[in-house]
């Protein structure tokens, strides 16, 4: 059965589509992901009122036949030389609205506004075995990535932290921790091993890559910071100056217990001596010092990405569901 939905694009979010927003999104959360916690109010509306690193952001609001919002999709349209060929789709139906083509009616307004964007690569996520995942199966999604999300409870650790794991960097190497914005003094260092990044496994994903200077790691850090959040890095410098390795944790606000892991690299020269261990380690050491009232970490990483998984088993981490990355390559008319 299909009913009468109205698309309206949204050049600008306001406070009450923005609520609107978070409800569809809270109502999709607790229906497929039941024990996830959904986004809170505040970070949904900074995410969609505030720019986000790299990138512009296209909105659409679906409503019923009764004018309610029932559905709402986002296009994050990718800016930086070298990803100017991509798009990321988000798309929620409420569950009460669903299996009446609100979901496809977004699809053909976001498919549309790849093509006039010029964009050749559309990517989405989708928990495994979801409505998502066979919806996106369904308009022509290639499944490209797949990930393990994973939990570190922090108050299930002993006592005395990780025992097993040295509380100091390996030999030749130093430790660098900071909030925010990276110290000036680091902030080449820092950008040169972002690039490490590059070679993290993106399965089939053209995704394409950036090159990180000193100003896009200022700008990251700031596009964390005026969405609200806060961003901690921990960091193994080695004697001759150079960043061999660094952890980024972000606490999202509001988000009370629950850190969210973003970049951990080592570069590739610093291999294989434990860094993304320490690095790792001290973080946790770290959160349990300054930020007691955070009580897990979540991550994600690619299913094939051993060395990855292997350092968050040694630390404790466990396993707990599973997303696919789905790929559309956009026709070009
Ligand atoms: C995925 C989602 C957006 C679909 O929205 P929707 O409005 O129900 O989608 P539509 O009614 O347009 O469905 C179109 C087709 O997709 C497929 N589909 C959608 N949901 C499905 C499900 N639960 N099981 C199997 N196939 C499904 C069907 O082929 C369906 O056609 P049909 O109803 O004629 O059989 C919605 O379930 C949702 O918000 N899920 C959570 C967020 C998410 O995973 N987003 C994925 C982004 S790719």
């Amino acid at each position: 059965m299909s009913i009468a939905v109205h698309l309206i694009p949204l050049p600008d979010v306001s406070a009450a589509e923005a609520a609107a927003w978070h409800r569809i999104v809270a109502n999709a959360t607790a229906h497929d992901l039941p024990g996830v916690p959904a986004p809170d109010p505040e970070r949904i509306h900074a995410q969609l009122t505030r720019p986000a690193l790299g990138s512009r952001r296209l909105a659409w609001l679906a409503t019923g036949a009764d004018g309610a919002p029932v559905a709402v999709a986002g296009l994050r349209v990718f800016t930086s030389p070298g990803q100017e060929h991509l798009a990321e789709l988000e798309l929620h139906v409420d569950p009460a609205h669903r299996r009446r083509g609100a979901g496809s009616l977004l699809m053909s307004a976001v498919v549309a506004a790849c093509v006039t964007e010029g964009r050749r690569s559309l990517i989405a996520a989708a928990p495994a075995d979801s409505p998502g995942a066979a919806f996106a199966e369904r308009c022509g999604f290639r499944r490209a990535l797949t990930l393990d999300h994973l939990v570190l409870r922090l108050d299930e650790l002993p006592d005395a932290g990780l025992p097993l794991i040295a509380d100091t960097p390996p030999p030749g190497y130093r430790a660098a921790h900071w909030t925010g914005t990276v110290p000036d003094e680091l902030a080449d260092a820092f950008a040169a091993a972002k690039n490490a990044m590059n070679d993290m496994p993106v399965g089939d994903l053209d995704y394409g890559s950036v090159a990180w200077d000193a100003d896009r790691v200022r700008s990251m850090a700031k596009a964390v910071a005026d969405r609200g959040d806060t961003l901690l890095t921990v960091a193994a410098v080695h004697d001759d100056g150079t960043m061999a390795g660094y952890t980024e944790i972000v606490l999202p606000q509001g988000s009370g217990p629950r850190a969210q892991q973003y970049d951990t690299a080592v570069v590739p020269a610093h291999r294989g001596h434990g860094l993304g261990l320490w690095v790792k380690a001290a973080m946790v050491r770290r959160l349990r010092a300054e930020h007691p009232d955070v009580v897990e970490i979540e991550t994600d990483n690619a299913d094939d990405n051993v060395h990855m998984l292997a350092v968050n088993h040694r630390l404790g981490f466990r396993s707990y569901r599973r997303t696919h990355e789905y790929q559309l390559d956009v026709p070009a008319t």
